[in-house]
């Protein structure tokens, strides 16, 4: 039997407040037009992120009241321990309390300043990481994943042709690879098994480790069940393993494809490497069978991770998503094609061509789907990824402006994101409305989480970011 709609019942319900236009249009022009800063309680559909926002399942609330709390060599330890062993394959497993703390130390551990570490696309956080640490972050992409309309099927792959030239160009210079699956700043599309092993090879030849960033493994091994040839006979369980077996270790944010509201982790084969980050993780998490995190949560991300790989819920969980996009092609509403495994991508150029990168086109659109709809979303481009001439202070637009509708796994139901597909719909056919913004007040760094902006009178002319 396959699944019509949700492969499960809900058990627990969180009632949700209406709220009204004028209310939403208080609370956007108290935030300064910047969604991070709205209450969540006016919210009804919040896709800001997938990362931190599943819904946990009977089994792992389970889990929680037996969750060992002892300070050293908790069973609850030992459990995640040999869920990750098991599916992972890396033999050090070093807990920690979100992805970017893992990436903090592995980078930490390995870069020296000068070093250049290649990726598809990083991760902001990964990039952050890995540039404090004094490296370079490289992102080698293959050409067609930053073209939103290319049809490819695994348009997160590594470009393996210029890896190899990297490495060869920066001989001794890099301490690591890593390979992000799926590829959340492209899009959410996925890595193919055969580019992996590609990628393994490279890096082999220059006697460089290749780690993964693997928050999204289980959503990237279905679209390889799913789409590669020689792989529809291998459950995700097989091809996640067959995948991982190919590096030498990875990061991930258990927050994703772990189900669980916090945790993630850093596993390696390399022993002398794993000691390393021990003494540090020791100093900034806690102790080695804890890492920052509850014995509880151990537990909980332990369970995550066996339920992740239930090819139902795969099937319903990429199944949302491809609806929703489905949904807005129909209706000519741009967005990244083909869709991703998280997140729906709206094309805010396309959408809003009115508004210059400069007036935020994005961020035009976010502001609406709230306060038209209680919907939302973020921003990806000149607001989060723009920057000034430091010499004109003329803004600088990132290639794409797009807003991100992530939806979280298993929390909204089909009725729900119909919803969003509706409004979107209808954003998209009143565009014309959309009006630009500008910053009133700035930040030197992140600025999108912070920054104050307001709406420009239609028709004005955009003014450079922060003047
Ligand atoms: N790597 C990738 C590919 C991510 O998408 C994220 C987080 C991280 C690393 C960092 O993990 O948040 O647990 O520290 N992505 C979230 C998002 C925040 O909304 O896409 P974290």
């Amino acid at each position: 039997m396959q699944f019509p709609a949700e492969p499960f019942r809900i058990k627990v319900v969180e009632t949700l407040r209406p709220t009204t236009r004028e209310e939403r249009v208080k609370w956007l022009e108290a935030a300064g037009y910047n969604l991070f800063k709205v209450p969540a309680e006016s919210i009804y559909i919040d896709l800001l992120t997938d990362s931190g926002t599943s819904a946990m399942s009977d089994k792992q609330w389970a889990a929680l009241m037996v969750g060992d709390e002892s300070y050293a060599g908790s069973r609850s330890f030992y459990r995640f321990e040999s869920v990750i062993r098991d599916l992972f394959g890396y033999k050090h497993v070093i807990p920690t309390h979100q992805g970017r703390m893992a990436e903090n130390l592995l980078f930490g551990a390995v870069v020296t300043p000068g070093d250049v570490v290649p990726n598809n696309i990083h991760f902001d956080t990964t990039r952050a990481n890995a540039e404090q640490a004094g490296a370079k972050a490289v992102d080698l992409v293959v050409p067609e994943g930053l073209d939103p309309q290319h049809r490819g099927l695994f348009k997160g792959n590594m470009d393996v042709g210029r890896l190899d030239r990297v490495l060869d160009e920066n001989q001794g210079r890099v301490p690591i690879v890593m390979l992000t699956i799926t590829n959340n700043s492209g899009g959410g599309q996925p890595v193919s098994m055969a580019n992996a092993r590609a990628t393994a090879e490279v890096c082999r030849r220059h006697g460089v480790p290749l780690f993964f960033d693997a928050c999204r493994f289980a959503e990237n091994s279905w679209f390889i069940q799913q789409r590669e040839e020689g792989q529809a006979n291998k459950s995700v369980k097989q091809i996640a393993q067959e995948m991982f077996a190919l590096g030498d270790g990875c990061t991930m944010s258990a927050k994703k494809d772990g189900l669980v509201n916090i945790g993630g982790f850093v596993a390696m084969n390399d022993g002398a490497l794993a000691e390393r980050i021990t003494h540090r993780l020791i100093l900034v998490e806690g102790f080695s069978t804890y890492g920052g995190l509850a014995g509880r949560d151990l537990e909980a991300i332990a369970q995550g991770l066996t339920e992740v790989l239930d090819e139902h819920y795969l099937r319903f969980r990429i199944g949302q998503v491809r609806q929703i996009c489905e949904a807005l092609t129909d209706a000519g509403v741009p967005i990244i094609q083909p869709p991703g495994g998280h997140a729906v991508y709206l094309d805010a150029k396309a959408i809003a061509p009115h508004i210059p990168p400069a007036a935020f086109p994005g961020q035009a659109i976010a502001i609406t789907l709230y306060r038209d709809y209680g919907i939302r979303g973020v921003e990806i481009g000149s607001l989060m990824f723009g920057s000034e001439d430091p010499v004109t202070g003329a803004p600088i637009a990132p290639p794409l402006e797009l807003v991100r509708l992530a939806i979280p796994r298993r929390v909204y139901t089909e009725a729900q994101l119909a919803y969003v597909a509706r409004s979107v719909i209808e954003v998209h056919r009143n565009a014309g409305r959309l009006k630009g913004l500008r910053i009133t007040h700035g930040a030197p760094f992140l600025r999108h989480f912070t920054a104050s902006l307001e709406e420009l009178p239609a028709g004005v002319p955009a003014v450079p970011v922060g003047r």
